[in-house]
């Protein structure tokens, strides 16, 4: 369906042409006045100078042959040269009816769908999952949902951290503890025990304890360091380890992730690509991309156009160990060669983003991707207390992103026991829906690369631009339709009543509607899902202000209402539809 400005924008150029001027001066945009009108055109400004005219005069011009539109009430000319514009109901009724018509309420499928791989999350092995993980899935999640719903073939992988030096000294770590374990028995050829030698609680003990130790204990670091090699070169006991360290360990993110609405498609990791890299290296040093500097094995990156220092990206070090880059580029060779993505988009710290740059430089220079694939780096930024500065628990340690939920959920079972008088089982778990509300939506509404305040007060508020306002909307929906059922009224025979708006709250309504499209569509495009939240803010203001002014269930004209009923379904529906791209949902009641 065409996009509402679109269509207003063509019934101005038209306009613009029969009086004799260009059709690109036709362009309609939001008004700057809403209290003047709806939409406006500054065309006749921008022709003045070339047909030699005053402004007013071309305005007038055009205004004279929109004197029958069917799309506009009014569009006048005022001075110096403005077009005020205001939407005839009955058009305004029937693009709202078209949008209902369709399934994704007038959102177009692509001319060219494209396969693309998005990479978030990022969670690494053994250590628990924090509030710095919370950006990456929450950003990621719904960067993938607004891309498959536009109707591409997405495909999510969480790119564990699981094989570098963390891997070693929890390996060590166990050594210490443990060195009767088979696996550390390197002349052991038999089978190893299906069950691992240790539970989550303690390899999330071991990691932090075995890393502080690393950084006091040199000798200890260097037994560490042992291990990573050894795990690193196949030794069959330190795989079979790091095997149930990995088993243990998704099984626990994967409870994690779904008590916030995330799923990966692929739960590869950096460990995934270890056995490509020496077909990698082999390939660049062959392509003449890689040269030895300082003994370690670099691509150059840098183009004379650079004004920041780009230093060279490092294959190998010294030593001849791999390091982040080299499993970087050896996933890009991977999904290039099994998924075969067009769109490769990154979800991560954006202080990684030089980093990131040298990456996507090295995988062009050196062609692991094609000449028109697209490289995208979506990097977010730090999640702060009230402080300012990056969020800490009050005894300011790292926050765990399980006690985060805790906080966030707690205060929203307080809320909603506040308002219903009673703290029952239904309220437990209405809290929990409504606190991941309140989280992501608090996190999505800010653009990612910002840094935002995490506000536990504001973010769980049923007032203003938040989760639990949207939420506490589409509840009021659902029960004002839940009463018109309970009257006798059909939901389903009313749904495609909607009829022309009668009153200007239900015509701001409908125009807040008739954005779907176009939010949706930049969202995708600007891999943006802020502009989902800011889309889905104003419709609920303005169907809270229809609501206001409107005595719906009692009104008397059972076909006025039947077309108010289908407005509110439409409403609902799109609500629904948009917050599941945020990765969240409503409960019936609140
Ligand atoms: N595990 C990494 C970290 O903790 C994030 C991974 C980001 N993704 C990537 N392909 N490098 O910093």
């Amino acid at each position: 369906m065409e996009k509402l400005l679109d269509w207003i924008s063509k019934e101005m150029m038209n306009a613009f042409e029969a009086a004799g001027y260009a059709r690109e001066l036709g362009k309609v945009s939001p008004s700057n006045r809403p209290d003047l009108c709806e939409y406006q055109c500054n065309g006749a400004m921008a022709g003045a100078k070339q047909y030699h005219k005053a402004p007013i005069m071309i305005a007038n011009d055009v205004a004279a042959k929109l004197a029958d539109s069917s799309v506009f009430e009014k569009a006048e000319a005022v001075a110096p040269g403005f077009l005020n514009l205001t939407l005839k109901n009955e058009f305004v009724g029937d693009y709202i009816k078209g949008m209902r018509a369709e399934e994704k309420y007038g959102l177009e499928e692509p001319k060219n769908p494209v396969k693309i791989v998005i990479d978030y999350g990022g969670p690494n092995i053994a250590k628990p999952l924090h509030v710095g993980h919370l950006r990456p899935a929450i950003i990621g999640e719904s960067v993938k949902r607004i891309a498959r719903y536009a109707g591409h073939d997405i495909i999510g992988d969480i790119h564990l951290g699981d094989w570098g030096q963390p891997m070693g000294l929890v390996i060590n770590e166990l050594k210490v503890r443990k060195p009767e374990l088979v696996y550390f028995d390197e002349s052991y050829t038999g089978e190893y025990p299906k069950e691992a030698p240790f539970t989550i609680s303690e390899l999330e003990e071991i990691y932090p304890y075995a890393s502080k130790r690393s950084k006091e204990d040199a000798q200890y670091k260097a037994a560490a360091m042992e291990c990573t090699f050894k795990l690193q070169n196949g030794v069959r006991g330190y795989r079979a380890l790091w095997d149930h360290i990995i088993a243990i360990s998704v099984v626990d993110l994967k409870k994690n992730y779904e008590k916030l609405n995330v799923e990966f498609d692929l739960w590869n990791g950096e460990s995934t690509v270890h056995d490509l890299i020496p077909k990698m290296v082999a390939y660049m040093k062959e392509g003449g991309y890689a040269h030895i500097s300082e003994g370690a094995l670099v691509v150059d990156v840098k183009e004379e156009t650079d004004t920041k220092e780009m230093p060279p990206c490092m294959i190998l070090k010294s030593d001849g160990a791999a390091l982040y880059n080299t499993t970087d580029l050896a996933t890009i060779m991977m999904r290039m060669d099994v998924e075969k993505p067009d769109r490769l988009i990154y979800v991560v710290d954006k202080r990684q983003e030089l980093y990131f740059e040298q990456v996507f430089r090295c995988a062009r220079k050196t062609k692991l991707v094609n000449g028109d694939t697209q490289l995208k780096f979506l990097g977010f930024g730090t999640m702060n207390g009230k402080d300012g500065k990056p969020f800490k628990t009050r005894d300011g340690g790292v926050m765990r992103l399980e006690n985060l939920i805790k906080e966030i959920n707690d205060e929203m079972l307080k809320k909603i026991t506040e308002n219903r008088g009673v703290e029952d089982e239904e309220a437990r778990q209405t809290a929990q829906v409504v606190g991941l509300a309140a989280l992501k939506y608090g996190d999505l509404s800010n653009q990612a690369s910002k840094d935002y305040i995490f506000d536990i007060d504001r973010f769980t508020s049923f007032e203003g631009d938040t989760g639990p306002y949207i939420l506490y909307t589409i509840v009021r929906i659902k029960s004002i339709l839940a009463k018109y059922q309970e009257n006798g009224g059909n939901l389903e025979t009313v749904r495609p009543n909607i009829k022309a708006p009668v009153s200007d709250s239900e015509k701001q309504l409908m125009l807040a509607l008739a954005k779907y499209n176009a939010s949706i569509e930049a969202a995708y495009e600007e891999t943006a899902p802020y502009k989902i939240c800011a889309y889905i803010y104003d419709l609920a203001n303005a169907f809270n202000h229809f609501y206001h002014e409107t005595k719906i269930i009692g009104e008397e004209d059972e076909a006025k209402k039947a077309g108010w009923i289908a407005l509110l379904m439409l409403t609902r529906d799109v609500l629904e539809t948009a917050i599941d791209l945020l990765g969240f949902s409503a409960p019936e009641r609140m």
